[in-house]
């Protein structure tokens, strides 16, 4: 991240990952670089309907405009938590903004429709699959496109350590699962219902458990 010194990035992060509020200059740079992270609106929505139509066993590949609009619309009538995460994305796209309250209201609207509460800090790539809602993202983290996150999943940080988890594209959580703390969780792996990922996980790798262990590559 360009435009902050080193040691006072590594400052603002720890007091924003530890939960508190930016107490001067550097904490409120920080936060805005990582706002600037967010994608763009549309083509947020856009790759999300992809991937939910993709993963549903829809027809997923549109023509145009018009063909992309009419399934996001679908997908907001069909879709279990399809609104929710537009309302998310609206939040995002909006701080990106540094539009102010506005994001406040869609974060309540996707945790009232879908109880989706993503943090401010965690940057979503466009294409996430959010296929019942029921999803906690908080602290500083990222998950990359086509993941999926099941119900009552949680990526969060880990008392004592600041920073979250980073997930590569295509990584599958599975439901219940925690992913906690600063760890990477290698493209494609697959996190088995109700795991404790405390650890880094290899590209493709199957964890199950509590502490999650590997149980296939
Ligand atoms: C993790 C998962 C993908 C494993 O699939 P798999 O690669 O076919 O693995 P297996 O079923 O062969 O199981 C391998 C071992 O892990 C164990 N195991 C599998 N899933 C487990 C889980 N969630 N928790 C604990 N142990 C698990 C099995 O008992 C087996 O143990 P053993 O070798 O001692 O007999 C699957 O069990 C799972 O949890 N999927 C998530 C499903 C889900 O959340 N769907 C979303 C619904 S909305």
């Amino acid at each position: 991240m360009p435009g902050l010194p080193e040691p006072a990035k590594k400052v603002a992060e720890r007091v924003w990952a530890m939960g508190a509020e930016p107490q001067d200059e550097w904490a409120r740079a920080f936060r805005q670089e990582v706002r600037e992270q967010h994608p763009r609106f549309l083509t947020a929505v856009r790759a999300d309907a992809q991937m939910l139509a993709r993963l549903r066993g829809d027809r997923w590949q549109t023509s145009g405009g018009a063909g992309a609009a009419f399934q996001v619309l679908r997908l907001i009538v069909v879709g279990d938590s399809f609104f929710a995460q537009v309302c998310y994305r609206a939040k995002a796209a909006l701080q990106r903004r540094r539009v102010p309250i506005v994001p406040r209201l869609f974060h309540r609207l996707a945790i009232i429709t879908g109880q989706i509460c993503i943090g401010d800090p965690a940057i979503l790539e466009p294409g996430v699959h959010i296929p019942h809602g029921q999803v906690v993202v908080d602290t500083r983290c990222r998950i990359g496109t086509g993941v999926t996150l099941s119900p009552f999943t949680t990526i969060g940080r880990i008392a004592g350590k600041a920073g979250g988890p980073t997930l590569g594209s295509m990584v599958t959580v599975g439901t219940g699962a925690k992913v906690l703390g600063p760890i990477t969780v290698g493209r494609g792996a697959v996190i088995g219902a109700n795991a404790v990922v405390l650890e880094d996980v290899p590209d493709g790798a199957v964890v199950v458990g509590v502490p999650a262990r590997i149980v296939s590559k």
